[in-house]
């Protein structure tokens, strides 16, 4: 049984959860926002019989394995999404997807959704590519999309949604051409799934997937993450990205001063162009 309410954490226990974060994802935790610590890991304590979070810090001390961390960690990682977020975004993106496949039309664009949590990012620009008419054949857009969180992305696979989560920003339109209703719930039809792969890949710690990428979003991912993991999740966003291809952040998100990797595009507003590497070789010799 836990009582009513719980003991408050000590400073000490609050300080560990939030290491035990940003050593594992990157991500810090503003002193403004550490009331989210208690209410995110409050369904971990019940389902553990614990009455705070010291004695849920006592059990991580002791854990043998790192399924514990792995959870806690899963559950403070903030997962908010919604289908068509920033649609007036999206569409640029398709805009320029559909200028890219026409410059190269015998290449198939390849795109990676960076943090796509539960998977409404990527699934949006699925089915916003093939109502632009880049869906079909063997030359369709190629999604990949990842996220940190093996939960998020099991969620995201299943593309099984609530009528809360597929209402928001969702038009009447895409729901029926693209979704079943099963039970109270929303499933994505298989053709849309399988336009995109999700897989596990955590920004802080592991390389890009494989290959170069046309576009690349990451957005909503890198305002928890320090100056310097920042600096080093841009370089990994470099790596995996095509001379001249685009970078999408969030609102509120910027590459300036954190990176030589991206400047602003000048075609599309609000992206970001991947510099040419021969461009930053010669600044960086004019520099030294
Ligand atoms: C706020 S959501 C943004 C989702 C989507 N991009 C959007 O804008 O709607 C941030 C996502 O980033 C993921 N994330 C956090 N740290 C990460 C890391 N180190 N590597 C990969 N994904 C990470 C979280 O699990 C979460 O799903």
């Amino acid at each position: 049984m836990i009582p009513p309410s719980q003991p408050m954490p000590s400073p000490a226990a609050m300080n560990m959860i939030a290491a035990l974060l940003e050593q594992r994802a990157g991500q810090q935790i503003a002193a403004n926002r550490a009331w989210r610590i208690e209410t995110a890991l409050k369904p971990i304590l019940r389902e553990r019989g614990l009455d705070s979070l010291d004695a849920l810090v006592a059990q991580l001390v002791t854990a043998r394995t790192g399924e514990l961390g792995d959870q806690v960690v899963d559950a403070l990682l903030n997962q908010e999404t919604s289908f068509f977020r920033d649609a007036a975004v999206l569409d640029a993106v398709g805009d320029a997807a559909v200028e890219m496949h026409a410059g190269t039309p015998d290449r198939r664009l390849r795109i990676w959704s960076a943090g796509c949590s539960t998977g409404q990012e990527p699934l949006s620009l699925a089915m916003l590519l093939a109502e632009r008419g880049l869906g079909e054949g063997l030359l369709a857009p190629e999604i990949v999309a990842t996220d940190i969180s093996p939960a998020a992305l099991n969620r995201a696979r299943a593309g099984k949604f609530s009528q809360f989560e597929i209402q928001r920003g969702l038009p009447v339109r895409r729901m029926m051409t693209w979704f079943d209703t099963i039970g109270g719930d929303w499933v994505a039809k298989p053709e849309l799934v399988r336009r995109v792969q999700f897989r596990q890949q955590n920004l802080a710690a592991d390389p890009a997937p494989p290959g170069k990428f046309d576009i690349i979003l990451c957005r909503n991912v890198l305002l928890y993450f320090s100056p310097a993991m920042r600096r080093t999740v841009f370089d990994v966003l470099s790596s995996a990205i095509r001379p001249g291809g685009l970078l999408v952040l969030g609102a509120g998100e910027t590459v300036i001063g954190q990176t030589e990797h991206f400047t602003p595009s000048e075609r599309f507003r609000g992206f970001y162009r991947a510099a040419i590497p021969s461009l930053l070789t010669s600044r960086a010799a004019a520099a030294g």
